[in-house]
């Protein structure tokens, strides 16, 4: 008997007797719901289940139909999605719900091509919602499936290209029957058993036709993407003194990086550092590592304060009351140790 069978045959008969009792599931042997599958699997693209459970319930009590949210107000499902984050998810949420009423007569469609060119559906949640909530072979790689697959068939192409030999790996199976519950057995195999570190690899149903725990690579695979050099970008902070000696500060927009929080107006920040007259700049700059960039700011001591939609006065014995970011914590210290020579502004 080759691995394949053996496979699907113990992923599923582990799922039997350990699956998840989640929300949006259907009981066993049951076809669960496609609206239920749906908004699940739009909330949990960028969050936890532990979140989305209550953001669910509560969804399906407001609105219990698709037609229901369809009929909505937008500003209503903004508001129930406070909290979620990545509000475009929302928007696509009431547009596919009102798509889905218009074109199809209020019920989801159960082929990925069609459910493809839905607002807010991409090809993994095509994949998902057709194998969830109509048992169709399609084939559903989420970052859960990616390691279980990976470390089972000890797959070590890198980081995002490890995809395409999980595709190949699971349709070379070619399952056809309970297509729903071995998606989600890999789901709850890979956040249950194989977790990303310390696997219980002993209590693991495929541990004996498992190639990582056979070379021991269990903590190994799935190999990381190669880490790419951050970008740098620069920008200018205006440095503007009013004549009580209080410095200008903003309240950020709250949408971007440092949302809603205050800081030194600056620039926006870009791959080039923008001109201005050497003689304004303070010498040096303040160095800040981001996630995804490295940002470099130099301190500009204006005249003219620049148009700021929600200003603030600080005299800088004060700034210690603020909850400043540590970018503008640098830059304050930065500009006050030049002017002033002070060297802490705690
Ligand atoms: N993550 C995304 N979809 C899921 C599902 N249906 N079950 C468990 N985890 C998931």
């Amino acid at each position: 008997m080759t691995d394949k069978p053996f496979f699907f045959r113990e992923i599923i008969f582990w799922y039997d007797a350990h699956r998840r009792d989640l929300p949006w599931r259907a009981k066993p042997s049951k076809i669960a719901d496609p609206y239920h599958v749906w908004l699940s699997e739009i909330m949990l693209q960028q969050t936890t289940v532990p979140t989305v459970k209550s953001y669910f319930d509560h969804f399906l009590q407001l609105w219990p139909t698709v037609t229901d949210l369809a009929a909505a107000p937008l500003d209503d499902i903004l508001h129930a999605w406070q909290g979620l984050g990545y509000y475009r998810r929302a928007h696509n949420l009431h547009k596919c719900a009102q798509t889905i009423v218009r074109d199809f007569g209020g019920s989801f469609p159960n082929t990925q091509d069609q459910l493809l060119t839905l607002p807010g559906i991409g090809p993994y949640t095509a994949a998902a919602i057709s194998a969830i909530a109509f048992d169709k072979p399609a084939i559903v790689i989420d970052g859960n499936v990616e390691r279980v697959v990976a470390r089972f068939a000890g797959l070590e192409d890198p980081l995002p290209h490890l995809k395409k030999s999980v595709y190949a790996f699971l349709s070379t199976l070619n399952v056809t029957e309970r297509s729903g519950d071995f998606a989600q057995a890999k789901m709850d195999l890979g956040s249950m058993i194989c977790k990303p570190k310390n696997p219980l690899c002993t209590q693991c149903p495929l541990l004996k036709n498992c190639c990582a725990h056979k070379k021991n690579l269990q903590g190994d695979l799935p190999r990381p993407a190669p880490k790419k050099k951050k970008p740098t970008l620069y920008g200018h902070v205006f440095w503007h003194t009013r004549p009580d000696g209080a410095i200008l500060l903003e309240k950020r927009p709250d949408q971007g990086l440092l949302g809603g929080m205050v800081g030194f107006p600056s620039t926006p920040w870009l791959p080039e550092a923008p001109s201005t007259p050497l003689s304004q700049l303070l010498p040096g700059e303040v160095t800040h590592t981001f996630t995804h960039f490295t940002l470099k700011l130099q301190v500009l001591i204006s005249q003219n304060p620049p148009p700021i939609e929600y200003p603030l006065w600080v005299p800088p014995d004060q700034f210690h009351t603020l909850a400043l970011p540590t970018v503008m914590k640098k830059i304050a210290k930065h500009a006050l140790n030049a002017l002033y020579m002070v060297e802490s502004i705690e």
